[in-house]
């Protein structure tokens, strides 16, 4: 299927050291690109990551750095742009969650998930876009939330779920800036999926009502990302910018 080829393609995922990011890095090199797993996870798993990207015959690079720091994220653009080439797909993943009742809730914790949910998105496409439009070609795709379109039930998180509506809205607005400038910018807003951070015994509960309200009745997979995620970078989206992909086996229907 050439429409999804990425061969030839540099991309850079962030948060790649883990759950969803790690998947469509391993994804993206599947379908051909050489990928940079950028992150700060202190577990190894970008090292991991690489390691499976290499294994497929592609080039991979683990970078450490935090996407609330501008400098990080420029550094390790010229580090890609030297070592694997010309960047064109970006995912921006890196991301947290957070939680608790509004009215009690610190604001240095509020801050800290608008730190890195919103301004670490804003500020890894602003470094992306640097070198992507002079050239006039880029794929940018933000990774957001159902819960930036829907509250989730019994879930007190408006922080959480507030900076995942901005990240959709940023996404449009940075590709209705960028529309004649060959930089597509787009997000993807998984719902439950099943990462480490749904793994934890203590929130097994929780897990059996996200799969009871999930008419699919079961969470996603983080492979389950990589075809929108592909879909989105590659030729076949050739006219999709400004598009919030929700992949959530019908939640937001119900
Ligand atoms: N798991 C779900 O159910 C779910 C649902 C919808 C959206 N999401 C979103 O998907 C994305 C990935 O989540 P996940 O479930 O894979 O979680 P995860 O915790 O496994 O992955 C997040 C990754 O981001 C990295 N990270 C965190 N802060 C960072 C920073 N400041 N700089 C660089 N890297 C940083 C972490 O080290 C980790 O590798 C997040 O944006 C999350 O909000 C997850």
């Amino acid at each position: 299927m050439k429409l999804f080829d990425l061969h030839g393609k540099v991309a850079i995922v962030t948060g790649a050291g883990s759950g969803i990011g790690q998947a469509i890095a391993i994804g993206l090199a599947e379908a051909g690109a050489d990928v940079a797993c950028f992150g700060h996870s202190s577990n190894g798993g970008l090292d991991e990551a690489a390691g499976k990207i290499r294994a497929l015959g592609r080039k991979a690079l683990a970078l450490q750095g935090t996407v609330t720091s501008a400098a990080d994220l420029s550094n390790a653009i010229d580090v890609i742009e030297k070592e694997l080439g010309a960047l064109t797909i970006a995912v921006n993943n890196a991301g947290i969650g957070a939680g608790g009742k509004a009215e009690t809730l610190e604001q240095e914790s509020w801050q800290r998930v608008y730190d890195i949910n919103v301004t670490g998105v804003f500020l890894s496409c602003q470094a992306e876009a640097r070198v992507m439009l002079p050239r006039k070609k880029g794929s940018i795709i933000n990774i957001a939330s159902i819960s930036g379109s829907i509250v989730n039930r019994d879930l007190y998180q408006a922080d959480y779920n507030s900076s995942k509506a901005a990240v959709i809205h940023l996404s449009k607005s940075l590709a209705m800036e960028w529309v004649n400038r060959g930089v597509r910018v787009n997000s993807i807003s998984p719902g439950y999926t099943l990462t480490p951070m749904n793994r934890r015994p203590e929130v097994a509960d929780q897990v059996k009502i996200f799969e009871r309200d999930t008419p699919m009745g079961r969470l996603a997979a983080p492979e389950e990302m990589i075809g929108p995620a592909v879909f989105l970078s590659s030729r076949a989206a050739s006219f999709v910018t400004g598009i919030d992909v929700v992949v959530d086996g019908g939640f937001v229907c119900w």
